[in-house]
């Protein structure tokens, strides 16, 4: 039986599940992929602490060049975070002649092109399926299973963090900072949570899949997000109201000749299965022309479901090392056409909208929003004007409510200079919130 070597670098939570893995099911790999695979070093920098998984001292390398120069290891696990350090390990393995596994989503959604550019040139394979939504087998999916389709648009929660609070905030009605505070005690957001409020975690996702679906690079700094961190939990209650759920939604699809790649809170009807997918879980649609819609849904994070995924890229570069074939094809896989996709502009983008004007309650003023609507040629859906009073106006003493309206399909430029005139014709006394809803019209 042919037999492959294996270093990780980098032995936090995904490292020990790996570890774990390569070792207590080293039998079951062999069985299943008629290889042997053998985690011969780990590398971290400080082994003097409590790990989940401890190693036996054999296992242990103390240098990165323990690593990198040992001429029998096949595949480097890259499992270090961050940007400049992985990119600078990858350069260096791909050097050494080292496949390479990882789960770095925003190296790969940042520097992918760098990175992917410099493994093709030496036939390097670089296998990322732990690098968007964990244990769910998606990029093997898009690449494999789905390879007979022309992708249309591929879309999901790709943020466990993200969905768990909005999951809260719809079921317990609470306000976003504490239940961010409580995913935090319970370990289910990063003592850092800013990548995933914000949005840049499921964007580097997104960016991946679109590479993956569109056969071309993306310019990152061409995504268009926006993260949770000002939700309210009146949104949140004023959209179930009109049957919608609120989610972090990524999205990409393409339109003429273009891909449109964002991430933003959505709401979406609520019989949608996105809408169903609550908590820590992950869950992405794929819509292929020959296969109609897809719905793959799993855990987007955590030691054993990440590691999972690494492995099952470790086994896949096994069988091509073995077999002595697939580098060809595999290399190109991020970027079949060779080509930087073209993205669609944010006033570009046609979608449906949720706008949740305060204003005060008096006579006309449905009359003058409408109006400006008609003005932009937003056509109005549905329209809720609570008699609930949110505040009063310091010194008119008038009552101040929400409005909101619901559109059909309108462009955003006409949206946001439809709101703009609102805001400055002084119908509203607070900054507008707006929300986009995916769901398609009849
Ligand atoms: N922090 C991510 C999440 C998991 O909350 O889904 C790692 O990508």
């Amino acid at each position: 039986m042919k037999s492959i070597n294996v270093a990780v670098v980098g032995y936090g939570v995904v490292g020990n599940g790996v570890a774990r893995i390569l070792i207590e099911k080293k039998e079951l790999l062999s069985k299943k992929s008629q290889i042997e695979i053998n985690l011969k070093k780990v590398y971290t920098r400080n082994w003097n602490k409590q790990f989940e998984y401890p190693l036996p001292d054999s296992l242990k390398a103390y240098s990165l060049e323990e690593v990198l120069d040992d001429n029998s290891i096949d595949i480097i696990v890259e499992l270090t975070g961050g940007i400049d350090f992985p990119l600078q390990l990858m350069k260096k393995a791909i050097e050494k002649n080292k496949h390479i596994v990882t789960a770095n989503k925003a190296l790969l959604a940042e520097k992918g092109k760098e990175i992917f550019t410099e493994a093709e040139k030496k036939g390097i394979r670089i296998g990322f399926e732990a690098a968007v939504a964990g244990g769910i087998p998606i990029i093997r999916a898009l690449r494999e299973g789905l390879v007979a389709n022309q992708i249309t648009k591929v879309y999901g929660i790709l943020n466990g963090t993200t969905n768990y609070i909005l999951t809260k905030m719809l079921k317990e009605k609470r306000d976003f900072n504490s239940i961010l505070r409580e995913a935090q005690e319970l370990g289910y957001a990063e003592a850092d949570p800013t990548l995933d409020i914000n949005g840049t975690d499921a964007a580097h996702k997104i960016a991946i899949l679109a590479s993956l679906s569109y056969g071309g690079f993306i310019d990152f700094s061409g995504v268009y997000v926006e993260g949770i961190q000002d939700i309210s939990p009146i949104d949140v209650e004023l959209g179930r109201e009109l049957g919608y759920t609120l989610k972090l939604l990524a999205i990409a699809k393409s339109h003429n000749g273009e891909i449109e790649v964002r991430v933003h809170p959505t709401f979406l009807p609520e019989e949608h299965p996105l809408a169903k997918v609550d908590g820590v879980y992950n869950a992405v649609m794929v819509e292929g022309d020959a296969v109609g819609e897809t719905m793959f849904y799993g855990k987007g994070a955590g030691s054993l479901p990440t590691a999972s995924a690494v492995v099952s890229d470790i086994v896949d570069i096994a069988k091509s090392i073995a077999l002595g074939v697939g580098r060809e094809i595999e290399i190109t896989s991020m970027n079949w056409e060779h080509k930087d996709l073209v993205l669609t502009k944010l006033s570009d983008f046609n979608t449906r909208y949720y706008i949740r004007f305060t204003v005060p309650d008096i006579t006309g003023i449905l009359a003058k929003v409408s109006a400006v609507f008609a003005k932009y040629s937003i056509s109005i859906a549905a329209v809720i004007q609570k008699e609930k009073v949110v505040s009063l106006f310091e010194k008119r003493k008038e009552k101040v409510v929400p409005l909101v309206i619901l559109t059909h399909t309108a462009s955003e430029k006409n949206v946001q200079q439809a709101i703009k005139e609102i805001e400055e014709q002084k119908i509203t006394v607070e900054k507008t919130k707006v929300i986009r809803v995916e769901d398609e019209e009849e």
